[in-house]
């Protein structure tokens, strides 16, 4: 990996992608802000002078092949993009299971497919921004649960297949972490909502940087990142 080689944040609007982008833009990374919204990652550039925008719907995967163009050598890409609905099984509705597995799943597959070459090519890194849920089963979030489940399967896949071609591949399982997603899901869950009590989008944000710069003799396979206060036995 050249220090100068970009790394692609998808979900660069969001709460965890833009807290990330922020923490490596100081670091002096190179930075491919990718999203749906261009406002709103237009927005994120003026503030981190030298990020590219690149625009992609990860909720279409068909059409990213059309509309994506990647640097030659990506350092990383990093999947922050998601969406989380609670739904109990029996009330399930099939159109928002699929929209979990196209937005959580199926589109961060195919990003992470047409990045390939420029990830071979930097040697570079794949972070998924993984849940507990993608651990360990939970009552009430169906499609949330089918869709993390499924980005487990195709991290072991992809890193299975890829490590002989110099890409390394990490899944952090991450508790909760203070962000709007999170102050939703509270509402659905008729809970009160206190950012304090959960993982910050900062120890979120450096958790991943620690992943981006662990040194090529290692690969941090699997991360699973608890809030403090986590009921233990
Ligand atoms: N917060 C938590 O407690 C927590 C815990 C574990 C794992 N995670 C995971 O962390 C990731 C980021 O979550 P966050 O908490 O930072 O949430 P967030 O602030 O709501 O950000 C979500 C991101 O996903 C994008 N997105 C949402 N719906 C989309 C759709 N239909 N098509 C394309 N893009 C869409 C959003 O883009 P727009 O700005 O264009 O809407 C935004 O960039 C998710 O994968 C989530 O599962 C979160």
């Amino acid at each position: 990996m050249a220090d100068n080689d970009a790394i692609l944040i998808s979900g660069a609007s969001g709460c965890i992608g833009s807290t990330l982008a922020r923490l490596l833009h100081a670091d002096g990374r190179a930075l491919v802000l990718f999203g749906r919204n261009r406002e709103s990652l237009d927005k994120l550039a003026v503030e981190l002078p030298g990020a590219e925008v690149l625009v992609g719907d990860i909720g279409h995967a068909d059409t990213l092949a059309g509309t994506t163009t990647f640097p030659e050598r990506l350092a990383g890409v990093v999947h922050a993009a998601g969406i989380c609905e609670g739904r109990p099984f029996a009330d399930s509705d099939p159109a928002i299971i699929r929209e979990h597995l196209e937005v959580n799943l199926v589109g961060p597959s195919e990003l992470t497919r047409l990045a390939l070459p420029a990830l071979r090519a930097g040697r570079g890194s794949v972070v998924l921004v993984n849940s507990l849920v993608g651990l360990y089963p939970w009552p009430g979030w169906i499609g949330y649960a089918m869709s993390k489940y499924g980005l487990r399967a195709f991290a072991e896949t992809l890193r299975l297949e890829e490590f002989d071609k110099g890409v390394r591949v990490t899944s952090i399982f991450a508790s909760r972490v203070a962000t709007p997603l999170q102050a939703k899901v509270h509402a659905q869950e008729g809970k009160e909502y206190v950012p304090d009590e959960w993982v910050q989008p900062e120890t979120m944000a450096r958790t991943i940087r620690t992943v981006l710069d662990t040194p090529r003799d290692a690969e941090l396979k699997d991360i699973t990142l608890m809030h403090q206060h986590y009921p233990r036995p």
